[in-house]
């Protein structure tokens, strides 16, 4: 694996993903320009009015804060092409739309003196570039007249544009903790990219970034990245377990998507969160502002209840990791030193049984309000009768109000001894 410094990334655990960019304003999914086949001349009225009037950062920012993110990471340009930036190497960035800013700089700006860490996400998929190679991929990729048009694109060009923009993107706007490039298709490889190249250029250019997996050269990657799914259990590479980063959106979309419904729960949003921090790694989680430049109020409600739990429990999360101790049954653990998080995804009648507990705790608390939890141990001998539970060897008996505690996920903190 890859040479940037990983500790703070794997003590943070969370973090804001934010896509944004001229898909927010047909608002049917940042891949509407592949989907809908859409061509440049067409997706150019979307450019023509991208006024974000009511971006706010520092909203963003202390909303990010809030749902426990320590780091975020935007898209500097996405799979169309647009910058939110003012490259100087193309005409198609945000300086030329009507809100005629660098919002990108606003942004790095905002979370950094928030006291986020930050990163770019960079599209090395270009569908606006003019050299950039035609593939499958590409919204006129059926099109067969536009392919023959086309067949004399120099690629190279295109792989120069990418270094140079990678270039400006790490010069310009401070110190950037991480880089997240995306991705490369079946037609493309590392040849495409120069991917060697690259890398080293952005090690020269900033030599503490953590830099993603999707450009065709595991090498070089501080952690891998799986994609809206959940790992049944922590990722490796060649039989090694690696830095990972699991990648969620709220509704299915990446981009601001109007009429998608498909919102996760908060519920379901903080089980992820607590299943990705017990197998050993992170979560980006993503949301996709309004061509407004808003957090819209769906999104704000959920990050809200996230950020009610996290209030309460982010020292289960936050410098928490994986635990060498099995968890019970619809339970999860997470461990900070010697603290132990059991996370209640169903909470029980009563009683919650740990095996090979008995002697290991020395105190039990809900975290939500520091109330303690009783704990016993029954002589393994006796025999279960009407109200006495049976003995078990080794088994610690945690005593649990019926109530559960008015939280998304009830979590008992364990003092081990
Ligand atoms: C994908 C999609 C993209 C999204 C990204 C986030 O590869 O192409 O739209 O930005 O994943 O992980």
């Amino acid at each position: 694996m890859g040479f940037g410094n990983t500790e703070w990334f794997t003590h943070d655990r969370f973090g804001m993903f934010i896509h944004w960019g001229l898909y927010a304003l047909p608002a049917r999914h940042e891949w509407v320009k592949k989907r809908e086949q859409i061509t440049t001349e067409a997706y150019r009225q979307y450019f023509e009015r991208f006024e974000p009037d009511l971006y706010d950062p520092w909203r963003w920012a202390a909303d990010a804060r809030a749902a426990g993110r320590k780091y975020a990471v935007l898209t500097s340009k996405h799979h169309d092409g647009f910058c939110l930036w003012d490259s100087a190497l193309t005409d198609y960035k945000v300086t030329n739309t009507p809100i005629s800013r660098d919002l990108l700089k606003e942004w790095v700006d905002a979370f950094r003196t928030e006291g986020l860490k930050i990163g770019f996400y960079h599209s090395v998929i270009d569908w606006h570039h003019p050299e950039f190679a035609i593939d499958d991929i590409h919204p006129q990729s059926d099109d067969r007249a536009f392919r023959e048009r086309e067949q004399g694109r120099d690629h190279r060009k295109y792989t120069g544009y990418l270094d140079g923009q990678t270039r400006e993107l790490l010069t310009n706007y401070g110190k950037i903790d991480i880089l997240w490039y995306d991705f490369t298709g079946p037609e493309k490889s590392r040849e495409s990219w120069r991917s060697e190249a690259l890398v080293t250029m952005i090690r020269e250019l900033q030599p503490g970034i953590i830099l993603n997996d999707r450009i065709d050269y595991p090498e070089s990657a501080d952690f891998v990245t799986p994609e809206q799914y959940q790992p049944s259990e922590p990722p490796t590479r060649n039989g090694q377990e690696v830095v990972w980063e699991a990648c969620h959106t709220l509704n299915g979309s990446w981009g601001y998507d109007r009429d998608n419904l498909n919102w996760k729960s908060p519920n379901l949003l903080v089980r992820m969160l607590i299943d990705t921090v017990s197998k050993g790694g992170n979560l980006l989680l993503n949301v996709g502002p309004t061509g407004r430049g808003e957090f819209e109020p769906r999104a704000r409600e959920t990050l809200a209840h996230i950020g009610d739990w996290m209030r309460l429990h982010g020292r289960a999360i936050h410098g928490a990791g994986p635990s060498e101790f099995e968890a019970p049954v619809d339970c999860r653990f997470t461990q900070r030193g010697d603290r132990l998080y059991l996370h209640v995804l169903s909470w029980p009648m009563r009683h919650l049984h740990l095996q090979n507990f008995a002697g290991k705790v020395a105190y039990a608390q809900l975290l939500n309000d520091a109330s303690e939890i009783r704990m016993t141990e029954i002589d393994p001998e006796s025999k279960a009768q009407n109200t006495h539970m049976p003995g078990s060897a080794g088994e610690l008996i945690l005593e649990l109000p019926i109530q559960a505690p008015d939280v998304l996920v009830p979590v008992i903190e364990l003092f081990l001894t």
